[in-house]
């Protein structure tokens, strides 16, 4: 302690500190400039006053008194925050603490020591808001919110995730997020996390995907899955956040399933209207050329020109009613697959091998026509984009299984080019009929699709996976 009091007046005004000496009758005998500056006063000017509302309140002054009335019995400082105004009149918030010191007139008083801890109480106030909005937002969202650990165990589960996976929150919490997911999937993924852990290579993480996800009561349905990852520390922490999309492809199926019927039923008008209406008017222009031979071969000539425009026109019409209507019968696939193969080589130049197996009995027309669009949009792409000279194409059938494949020895590409829908539309089909799509591409070594239909996933290294696992 230093000997000169005017050093320790001098430093206990000057430390930054807050210090205020109260009696038991809670009378300040003593403020610094610090404390004085809450009250908008000097110093001097607050001793003999009351401490309560001048530099305590209520609460904080009781409790300063309450020390002082039995010192004796003393068991520790008393602590509280204390808010007030500084000189530009803005809260602050000093955390004080109270200590009784008895005088050597053997009257007790309290010493206040205090800092400012405004910004720290800010931000544990900002904290505290922003938790609790944030849980606000977790708990009413549609969407199902599940958060786990590097080890892949569930470490919260919001209410929407309990409707959408029927667990409990509690069921849920320390399990491991697998039992969320249908097999394959449920056996793998350990793999995926780990992979990713060590290899930093994510395959959801931040992409979003549809995947199939599993219910307490062993139901599966279709889920949008999008995954962040939070570092704290040295731990990592991931938040999967679930639509369920049933509804969704439920709808989509639909318009494709109304689409694909609504172009039949144009086609068949096609056919059966325009077609036979030309046909009928083809032989009656046939019929009157033949008798015009004889009358004027002018006119003849004329009419059997118009005989053969007719005809032209009405294989335009049986093309076209046959793009709109490839298949009337699930068993017509292969036959359509070669026809198919035929007109890409006389249209467009490129030689086609096609080896198509019968489809399974029990394939619908509906999945027959939607296989063979997958090969026509992939055939197609592959003369349009990959300038491909010969195209393979095949269709195996093995028991209820079938797997199509369309290879061409094209450019090949890395990264979908444009904002074309083919990709996405030949997926979209493959899972209508409950089929994957892989596609398998890389510049310099052509492209090959593969729709797989009733069976394992084929085993292909895919570049663009139509439908992922969800690596975590
Ligand atoms: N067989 C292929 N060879 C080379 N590139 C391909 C092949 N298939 C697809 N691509 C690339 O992928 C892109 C997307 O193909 P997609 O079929 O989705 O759209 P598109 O053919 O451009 O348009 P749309 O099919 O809607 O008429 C193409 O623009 C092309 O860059
Ligand atoms: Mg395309």
């Amino acid at each position: 302690m230093p000997k000169d009091p005017a050093w320790a007046k001098a430093m206990i005004h000057s430390t930054g500190l807050f210090a205020a000496v109260v009696d038991a009758a809670g009378q300040i005998l003593f403020v610094n400039n610090e404390v004085a500056s809450t009250c908008g006063c000097g110093a001097d000017m607050l001793v003999g006053q009351s401490a309560l509302d001048s530099i305590l309140s209520s609460e904080n002054f009781h409790q300063v008194v309450a020390l002082l009335a039995n010192p004796d019995g003393f068991r520790g400082p008393v602590q509280f925050e204390q808010t007030c105004l500084n000189n530009q009149k803005s809260t602050r918030i000093v955390a004080y603490v109270a200590s009784p010191h008895i005088q050597d007139t053997g009257q007790a008083v309290a010493i206040l020591t205090g800092f400012d801890v405004t910004d720290r109480a800010k931000i544990t106030d900002a904290l505290r808001r922003s938790e609790a909005q944030i849980r606000a937002i977790v708990e009413t969202a549609v969407d199902a919110i599940i958060t786990m650990n590097d080890r892949g165990f569930i470490e919260s589960f919001n209410p929407a995730a309990e409707r959408i996976f029927g667990y409990a929150a509690a069921e849920a919490i320390g399990q491991k997020v697998d039992m969320l997911m249908p097999e394959p999937y449920h056996s793998e993924h350990h793999h995926y996390v780990n992979n990713y852990l060590r290899t930093g290579h994510a395959k959801i993480i931040g992409v979003g995907r549809e995947v199939t996800g599993l219910r307490k009561d062993g139901s599966t349905f279709p889920m949008y899955l999008a995954v962040g990852e939070q570092k704290a520390g040295d731990t990592r922490h991931f938040t999967g956040i679930v639509r369920d999309i049933t509804e969704r492809k439920r709808m989509e199926a639909e318009i494709l399933h109304i689409a694909e019927r609504e172009q039949r039923r144009i086609g068949q008008d096609l056919h059966d209207g325009l077609g036979q209406l030309l046909t009928g008017a083809a032989m009656v222009s046939k019929a009157i050329a033949q008798r015009l031979k004889k009358k004027s071969k002018v006119l003849a000539g004329e009419t059997e020109n118009l005989t053969a425009l007719l005809n032209d026109a009405i294989a335009q019409t049986r093309r076209l009613a046959r793009g709109l209507q490839p298949l009337d019968q699930a068993d017509e696939f292969p036959t359509a697959l070669e026809e198919l193969g035929y007109q890409m080589e006389s249209l467009l130049g490129v030689t086609c091998d096609v080896r198509a197996d019968a489809l399974p009995q029990s394939c619908s027309l509906l999945a027959a026509t939607h296989l063979y669009r997958i090969a026509q949009e992939a055939m197609n792409n592959a003369v349009r984009h990959g300038q491909a000279k010969h195209l393979d194409i095949s269709s195996q059938t093995l028991g209820s299984l079938v797997r199509l494949t369309i290879h061409d020895d094209g450019a090949g590409f890395s990264e979908p080019r444009g904002r074309g829908l083919g990709l996405r539309i030949m997926d979209y089909r493959a899972r209508v009929i409950g089929g994957h799509l892989d596609i398998r591409s890389s510049p310099g070594s052509g492209t090959t699709v593969v729709c797989s239909v009733g069976g394992p996933e084929p085993n292909l290294e895919t570049v663009h996976h139509a439908d992922d696992s969800p690596a975590i």
